[in-house]
């Protein structure tokens, strides 16, 4: 009998004797199986062990590798083995993760097996568009594959948990995690959460192809002021409820395991010993009953912060405002048994925290087998799956957004000598984009690959970088930039684009210039791109530029000169393949933006469902306004829009009635035409506009979208069904409101649709 066996049945024995004894009848018959078992476990466990549940390391496979000598010499090695660490991040593989789990199960009093997290953003191994990219495909349905997926590789190695999805509503392109997120609307982010979250957790935890899901960064990361990452977000309390809060409110009815804390302070308090956020909100409002995690050393940074003096005040702040996980700030193991035993936080705060980490470990099957997830011959068989392949290429298809097509310039047609021109055009590195887990390095299909291999042999293609890729000296992780002062490769570049009927340019940022830490003040193309394109346009015009990143770009000049451009974000492994298929036409682009492009970085932050202000536009000669007067209030482009290869053509919005009461419900119906001769899909969006309420309304929020398949030449009814929840929105308080009055309903191809029409809630 193994260690852990014995230990269980010490443990089972011990639940008996707690079921039989000591629960009072009406407990019993309401707690379910899991929560007698965490109470009962609970109840063996001394102070130390509570705490070391609480304490998360970063740990490689040096106490478990071959060389494992300076790991065992260590602290965190004798932490480990004494029960003092609950969970592990970034350790990895069916191997790896099954001798430390060992190492931990016969090695400590109680046994408690550990939890695996990982960063899983957009894939394991197989790398799926970067979060942004996807979400441009509207297909909740491909998301949550995509992140089922994700899941599977990732449980097949060992992991538990996922410090996915990232949730964070975002309305400034300068903050490098954009990317990572699902962009500007808090209904469109709060569906992908929940698809996501799905994708992640199945119906089953317990399954070996399911993972522990986190919505993260509670709250408000993403208005970093400035869009500077790690910066103070101050908002407005409007702002915090209709924006920010929705996709986490999502994530609690979507039964999301856990919860990641931010780095930032929100209005002059850190997120991670924020009680207003982490128990008024999460616990009390929402009843949310998993488990909260810190960000990296967040509970250390409240030092930094200035809200604490020293690290042990900082573990007292962040515990009793909710924090339960110390993610490797060693503020927890350090003093909570301490700050116990003095009496400055009563145990039943750590007990609390205790329970959700162990009903994680518990609904997992961890206590069952500790070593379920860590299968090689699983590992071998899931992870990297070409089926997994085949489904990125799906959703890469669905994510590009076409953004210019003038005259008809894409699909390719009939060029015989084409030109690819770029630094990111052979780059196999750059479409796996930031945060990709596992990818292995180099290995998406480049642009250059996708087109040899979709255009016909009688093509004639050609290459040429024009600007190199490099590794500045100040780059810390020796990641790829795009270089600054080499001109060396223009004249190639130029000479080639002079003898090639159409030019395929691609351009953007590479893989690590958008993500964490990477804010940028300047979003144009970066380095000598926009010279290289300048001086190719001037050459030959005819040029189709494929952009490449991980955030809106500040592309005013291009919309204006180049005839066709297509945003192909980072793709992930098969970024080539769908790129040159839909250059060629195989695949008709029906991706539309979930975050607004500014036309200059001096408009940021921006974002379509802004207030109507007290000085909206009146008309033209107007200066006393809010506008700037060197341009335009609106986007380049706007979210929700892009263009398909098919044309389609909006009928007259009808809705049901002129008015519906609380309880009714109002059909806001519309008929599209698809009037081009391919078939094609078609982000049908609906808004809605409260004409006047007690705070002062957006001017319009997305409130419903369909994405409807329309075949050439024929015509599809969209309906959509309007109800209270539509017609509702958080005031300051953070009181869910209705008001009567006269609202109304916008039905369209993006968010700048003008056709109305209004009803009134009686
Ligand atoms: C810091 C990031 O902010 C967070 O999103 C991530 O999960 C942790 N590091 C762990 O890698």
């Amino acid at each position: 009998m193994t260690i852990f066996l014995r230990k269980l049945i010490g443990i089972s024995f011990a639940f008996l004797i707690i079921f039989s004894c000591s629960q009072p009848e009406k407990e019993k018959s309401t707690k379910n199986g899991v929560d007698l078992r965490v109470d009962s476990l609970l109840s063996l466990m001394t102070l130390e062990e509570k705490v070391g549940q609480l304490n998360q390391y970063s740990l490689g496979s040096e106490f478990t590798g071959p060389g494992n000598k300076n790991g065992q010499d260590s602290i965190r090695y004798r932490q480990l083995i004494s029960g003092q660490v609950g969970s592990v991040l970034n350790l990895l593989g069916a191997e790896n993760t099954r001798k430390m789990q060992e190492l931990v199960v016969e090695n400590t009093r109680l046994g408690i097996p550990l939890l695996f997290a990982y960063d899983v953003i957009h894939g394991y191994e197989t790398m799926f568009p970067v979060p942004l990219a996807e979400s441009s495909s509207w297909n909740l349905n491909l998301m949550q594959k995509t992140a089922q997926a994700a899941a599977a590789e990732s449980a097949a190695s060992g992991l538990h948990w996922t410090f996915a999805p990232m949730i964070d509503v975002t309305v400034d392109a300068r903050w490098g995690r954009v990317m990572e997120g699902a962009g500007e609307d808090p209904y469109l982010h709060a569906e992908i959460a929940k698809a996501r979250i799905n994708g992640f957790q199945g119906d089953d935890l317990g399954h070996n192809k399911t993972i522990a899901a986190t919505a993260k960064h509670f709250a408000g990361y993403g208005y970093a002021e400035s869009g500077k990452d790690y910066n103070s977000v101050n908002i407005n309390q409007y702002v915090l409820h209709n924006h920010i809060l929705p996709p986490f409110k999502a994530a609690v009815e979507a039964n999301a395991a856990s919860f990641m804390n931010a780095f930032n302070d929100i209005n002059a308090t850190p997120a991670t010993a924020n009680k207003y956020l982490l128990q008024d909100i999460l616990r009390e409002k929402w009843k949310y009953d998993g488990l909260v995690v810190s960000d990296w050393n967040s509970i250390g940074e409240l030092v930094n912060h200035g809200v604490s003096q020293e690290l042990k005040d900082a573990a007292k702040k962040a515990v009793i405002a909710g924090s339960e996980i110390d993610m490797e700030a060693t503020a927890y193991v350090q003093f909570l048994s301490d700050l116990v035993k003095e009496g400055e936080i009563e145990e039943a705060v750590i007990d609390k925290a205790v329970r959700h980490v162990l009903k994680l470990k518990f609904e997992l099957g961890l206590f069952d087998d500790p070593y379920k997830y860590s299968d090689t011959s699983r590992e071998k068989e899931i992870v990297g799956n070409p089926i997994h392949h085949d489904l990125a290429e799906e959703i890469a298809k669905e994510s590009i957004v076409l953004l210019k097509n003038e005259n008809g310039l894409l699909p390719i047609k009939g060029s015989k000598n084409i030109a690819v021109i770029g630094p990111l055009a052979k780059d196999k590195d750059t479409p796996l984009g930031n945060w990709r887990a596992q990818a292995v390095e180099n290995s998406a299909i480049s642009l250059f690959e996708g087109l040899e291999n979709t255009l016909p042999n009688s093509v004639n293609l050609q290459y040429a970088e024009g600007v190199k890729l490099s590794v500045g000296p100040n780059n810390f992780f020796q990641e790829q930039v795009i270089n600054e002062d080499d001109r060396s490769g223009f004249e190639e570049a130029k000479n080639l684009a002079k003898n090639s009927g159409l030019v395929i340019m691609a351009l953007g940022e590479t893989a690590y210039m958008s993500g964490e830490g990477r804010s940028r003040a300047a979003i144009g193309l970066p380095g000598l791109q926009k010279e290289l394109l300048k001086e190719i346009h001037a050459i030959n015009p005819n040029i189709v530029l494929v952009l490449m990143n991980g955030r809106p770009l500040e592309l005013s000049w291009e919309d204006e000169n180049i005839p066709a451009i297509v945003e192909a974000w980072h793709l992930g492994q098969r970024a080539g393949t769908a790129i040159a298929e839909t250059l060629t036409g195989k695949n008709n682009p029906s991706a539309k933006l979930t975050m607004s492009f500014p036309r200059h970085v001096g408009q940021l932050p921006i974002y379509y469902n802004h207030k109507v202000t007290g000085r909206p536009s009146t008309g033209p000669g107007q200066v006393f306004y809010s506008h700037y007067t060197d341009i335009d209030n609106s986007p380049l482009y706007p979210f929700g829009y892009g263009l398909s290869y098919s044309t389609f053509e909006y009928g007259e919005l009808a809705l049901s009635g002129e008015s519906m009461t609380e309880d009714g419900t109002i059909t806001a119906s519309i008929v599209i035409k698809n009037t081009s001769d391919i078939v094609g899909q078609e982000i049908v969006q609906l808004y809605i506009q409260d004409l006047v309420a007690e705070e002062t309304p957006m001017v319009k929020s997305l409130k419903a979208f369909e994405k409807v398949e329309i075949k050439a030449g024929e015509s599809v009814k969209v309906e959509f069904k309007i109800n209270k929840e539509m017609l509702s929105y958080y005031k300051s308080n953070g009181e869910w409101t209705l008001e009567k009055g006269q609202f109304r309903v916008y039905v369209g191809k993006n968010s700048t649709v003008k056709q109305y029409k209004e009803f009134k809630l009686r």
